[in-house]
């Protein structure tokens, strides 16, 4: 398995181009089963999570092209992918494929909503908790689906189609929010959906969909109206960028210190996490170039967070902000709201010499001086690069093992860390 290997101590300086949202990628491909015609999707990252789901997408007879290499493209230049689900063979989505990857598990929504079954694994994906999907299901059957659950299968069929109804999750879910948006753009009648996840995601597919013929109303809100349609069809649609990506950096660069433009990014999907980030004592300015992100000589503050639904602070960025928070001064509480087990990175930071006690859902990091580099491994996606945050400003050496979680959502992740004055190197397994 693949290694990573970081002197640490170097300030960043330079640019970073940001790539599309892995968390919007995702979803608008699979999106692609609501039409027969071609739904082309412009900068989508060159991630493993895409490439699981574009077989995923294969297995149910959808065909693709990825555009090749145009003049001007360097490695980070996002991909053009076009998707043709005209000739759906299979609505059966397998456990092989399904259990890697918990956002495949979507694809129910597309397949009941045209075809009127589907037949789908129960999903698996990072190992941040339990991740139901309860809510996902019980919006399905508030459409009219009828549910079984069979040998580890979801078996759902709606012979008469879906019907528009009235969903109110009883706690915000991006997931679910997704699923009942799909669903509901091919069903009979009007759907609402209340208490809706209001990530920038959701309203980057809302719009996908509009442009396929889709009639949604009031998304990256938490009341969403959908009026039914009959058909959908194709369109071109760019992948927003990636917000978890930019915050990554933005803590990378508070983190070590240095004067970095995030491009390609936009401020107002980082929301909650620009202001902490501003009362720890980073400098973030929207320019003509992009996203400013600039810290000298100054220390940090500790600033305590806690973990929300869009706005508030993300629970993608939690793992990062932690390791930001190790060389703080001072003491800073951070508690995880969303999920139950995504902590998992506090004993992988204790590696470095930082100073984190457990209480309950929170994390309360006493801010040390210095870190140490050290051997660690990554547990998760956002956890890993958590460790490469600390590896950047540890003295030493940091060897990062296990980084295929980090080839799941960061796209060249040492290219863009190493033109910016990073020590970062990727040692192949032979
Ligand atoms: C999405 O996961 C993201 N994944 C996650 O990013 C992100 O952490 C999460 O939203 C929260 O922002 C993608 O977009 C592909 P949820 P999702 O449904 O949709 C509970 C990453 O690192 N819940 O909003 O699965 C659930 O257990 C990933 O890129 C139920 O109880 O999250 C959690 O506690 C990790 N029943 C909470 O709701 C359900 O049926 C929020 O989950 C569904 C969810």
């Amino acid at each position: 398995m693949d290694r990573i290997r970081i002197k640490g101590g170097a300030p960043l300086h330079g640019t970073i181009p940001i790539s599309g949202a892995k968390n919007a990628a995702l979803p608008l491909m699979t999106a692609s089963l609501l039409t027969a015609d071609t739904l082309e999707l412009l900068n989508v990252p060159r991630l493993a999570d895409v490439a699981l789901l574009l077989r995923i997408l294969e297995n149910h007879g959808v065909d693709h092209s990825v555009a090749g290499k145009r003049p001007g493209h360097t490695v980070e230049t996002g991909q053009a992918i076009r998707l043709s689900a005209a000739s759906v063979i299979d609505t059966c989505a397998p456990y092989e494929l399904v259990s890697r990857m918990r956002a495949s598990f979507w694809v129910i929504a597309p397949l009941l909503a045209r075809f009127g079954e589907a037949c789908v694994s129960l999903p698996g994906g990072c190992a941040i908790g339990t991740r139901p999907v309860d809510l996902l299901l019980k919006a399905l059957e508030d459409m009219g689906v009828v549910i079984e659950i069979e040998g580890g299968y979801v078996k759902a069929k709606a012979p008469k189609g879906l019907q528009g109804a009235e969903i109110v999750f009883p706690k915000v879910t991006v997931s679910g929010t997704h699923v009942a948006l799909m669903a509901a753009t091919l069903a009979n009648g009007t759907t609402v959906i209340e208490n809706a996840a209001r990530e920038p995601e959701i309203a980057d597919l809302a719009e996908c969909l509009n442009k396929m013929g889709a009639k949604v109303s009031g998304a990256g809100t938490s009341r969403i109206v959908i009026d039914g349609v009959s058909r959908l069809h194709g369109t071109t649609h760019a992948v927003m960028p990636d917000r978890i990506e930019t915050g990554t950096y933005a803590m990378a660069v508070a983190m070590t210190g240095g004067d970095v433009v995030l491009e390609n990014t936009r401020p107002e999907i980082l929301d909650n996490a620009i202001e902490v980030l501003e009362q720890v004592g980073v400098d973030v300015k929207m320019t003509n170039e992009g996203l400013h992100i600039h810290r000298n000589g100054s220390g940090l503050s500790a600033v305590d967070i806690t973990t929300n639904p869009f706005p508030g602070f993300p629970t993608d960025l939690q793992a990062q902000f932690m390791a930001l928070m190790t060389r703080a001064k001072g003491t800073s509480r951070i508690r995880e709201t969303i999920f139950e087990n995504r902590f998992m990175h506090v004993q992988e930071l204790a590696r470095f010499g930082a100073q984190i006690r457990l209480d309950g859902d929170a994390a309360i990091v006493d801010g040390v001086e210095s870190l140490k580099g050290a051997p660690v491994m990554a547990t998760d996606l956002r956890a890993s690069v958590s460790l490469v945050i600390a590896g950047l400003a540890a003295e030493g050496e940091t060897e990062i093992h296990r980084v295929y979680h980090l080839d799941r959502g960061f796209e060249a992740l040492e290219a863009k860390l190493g033109r910016c004055g990073a020590e970062i190197e990727r040692i192949r397994a032979s």
